[in-house]
């Protein structure tokens, strides 16, 4: 795989200050362009949920492993600022027999994604799992075990959308490997 000139070597196995484990996070409504733009979902973890050591972390992408679970609740709806609706249903169609509630490989932004022109930052998963419904609301749990590389502006979507498919395939590598691959059942209650 190429190696672009931004990344950072991933070692053989998790190194300071890493593995970072979160507790349970909720999963909130994003700007929604993630799916939509992007055809890149992404799971956005409300930051005050997060350690200091998370939250310290530089701007960048990362990944671990990442763990849903599904919260007791009726549907809701919430509007975007957009006026766009999204329906929170709490993770009810998670579903065991896909999968969907194993420790799954993860790759994650902790950023203020200048592509888009925020000011704020936000932490975003994108869960490298084949989903059929959407899960707002629920809540996850995840580990960050290692850097891939720094947060990057882009001039366009089409290079953002390449850059984060190399990002998966980094992250799906380094977590293949046996001093990374341990991490997955530590999410377990
Ligand atoms: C693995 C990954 C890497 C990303 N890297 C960048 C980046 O380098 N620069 C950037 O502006 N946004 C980056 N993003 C953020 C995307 O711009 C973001 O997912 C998009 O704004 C969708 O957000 P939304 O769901 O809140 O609308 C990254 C997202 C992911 C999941």
């Amino acid at each position: 795989m190429t190696k672009r000139a931004a990344d950072s070597p991933i070692p053989d196995k998790p190194e300071d200050p890493f593995p970072l484990v979160t507790d349970h996070c909720d999963i909130i409504g994003g700007f929604g362009r993630g799916s939509a733009e992007l055809g890149i979902p992404t799971a956005n973890i409300a930051v005050n949920q997060l350690t200091k050591a998370i939250n310290d972390l530089e701007l960048g992408v990362y990944f671990g492993f990442a763990q849903l679970r599904p919260v007791d609740h009726e549907d809701d709806v919430f509007t975007r600022e957009n006026g766009g609706k999204v329906l929170i249903n709490y993770g009810r169609y998670l579903n065991r027999q896909n999968g969907d509630l194993d420790p799954l490989p993860v790759v994650l932004s902790v950023g203020k994604n200048p592509f888009y022109g925020n000011d704020f930052k936000t932490v975003e998963l994108h869960i490298i799992h084949q989903f059929k419904d959407s899960f707002y609301g629920a809540q996850v749990r995840f580990s960050i075990l290692g850097h891939i590389r720094p947060e990057l502006n882009y001039t366009t979507k089409e290079a953002l959308i390449e850059d984060i498919n190399v990002d998966i395939s980094t992250a799906l590598q380094a977590l293949d490997k046996d001093g990374f691959k341990v991490y997955r059942f530590q999410l377990a209650e």
